[in-house]
């Protein structure tokens, strides 16, 4: 058998083939969305970023821009920064480069060689930083390294946390709280609530990248784990779920069919979905009460004019 079909051949793939024959022998069927970033789906996120119709990370990225002086103010001198699920951001740049005497950056991923690319790159372009990447799931449990000074702030941009329920967003930020102690800070980016006329375009883009996006997921469960997606009988769905304020992700099968990966078998029956992605637009009000319950205070939000997304500062309470 060919290695790349084995599902147990890594600790890695054997995770994955378990996350989607787990997900996929649910009733409404789902996919965890973590698994979209492979390299080609890293590439494609990339491009969404970069659309028309896209709009959070170019209004992230003025936000922080414009405010960088008081955003540096209100965190402070010697802060300790904390990004979780790195890229290779340019929002960080904007950070590391307005931050009064900045004492190190902690970026957090699961990709260890992306990660120490990254890390590397900052060395290079910031030489007098200290970098101390930790490599890991940053819904995980983990210490500060011990080299680390300043004071620490929490980083998560994007509305990457608009990718958690609830109980995960609890459990996030106080974890979060426990590792950043009792002086720390956070920065969370968020999107907010809007009218579906823009959500839907965002996430069903008229390029049809999201769809690529989406779609992606099937091709890379075809190449890892041996399945039989024939991706010609899926199609992308972008939904707004209003009661649950959220875009949902789907992938709808277009035809009765059914799918083999290893010894299992999945039916679908036509316009049966799986549920790829969950994207929360916030509400201020709920969401600031809900990080209160995690112990964080927020202290100050910065917003577009058009108030479509929020660079919340958080306290440790
Ligand atoms: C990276 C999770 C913030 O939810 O907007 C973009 C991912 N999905 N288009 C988002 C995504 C479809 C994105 N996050």
């Amino acid at each position: 058998m060919d290695d790349a079909f084995d599902p147990v051949a890594s600790g890695a793939r054997a995770a994955f083939f378990k996350a989607v024959v787990n997900g996929l022998s649910q009733l409404q069927k789902t996919l965890p969305c973590q698994y979209f970033y492979d390299e080609i789906g890293s590439n494609l996120f990339e491009q969404i970023t970069t659309l028309d119709e896209y709009y959070p990370t170019r209004t992230e990225t003025a936000i922080l821009q414009q405010n960088a002086a008081d955003i540096a103010q209100a965190l402070g001198p010697d802060v300790l920064l904390v990004e979780y699920g790195a890229g290779a951001s340019t929002k960080t740049r904007i950070l590391l480069d307005s931050l009064n005497r900045i004492a190190g950056y902690v970026p957090i991923d699961v990709s260890e060689d992306f990660l120490l690319d990254t890390a590397d790159g900052l060395r290079n372009e910031y030489p007098d930083l200290p970098v101390h990447p930790i490599v890991g799931d940053f819904m995980g449990r983990f210490g500060l390294p011990s080299e680390a000074r300043g004071t620490p702030v929490g980083f998560f941009p994007g509305s990457t946390i608009g990718n958690l329920d609830d109980v995960e967003i609890g459990a996030f930020m106080r974890a979060a709280r426990a590792l950043l102690g009792a002086d720390g800070q956070f920065l969370l980016g968020v999107d907010l609530r809007k009218s579906a006329d823009i959500l839907i375009p965002a996430y069903d883009d008229s390029r049809g990248v999201t769809a690529a996006f989406n779609l992606n997921l099937l091709t890379r469960i075809n190449r890892e784990l041996g399945a039989d997606f024939n991706l010609d009988t899926f199609r992308h769905k972008a939904v707004w779920n209003d009661a649950a304020s959220q875009i949902e992700m789907h992938l709808e099968s277009l035809v009765d069919q059914s799918v083999t990966i290893g010894a299992d078998q999945f039916k679908f029956t036509a316009g049966e979905t799986i549920h790829t992605e969950n994207s929360r637009k916030f509400d201020l009000e709920s969401l600031t009460a809900q990080l209160s319950d995690a112990g964080w205070q927020l202290q100050h939000s910065w917003q577009d004019e058009r108030r479509y997304f929020a660079v919340l500062l958080l306290s440790a309470q």
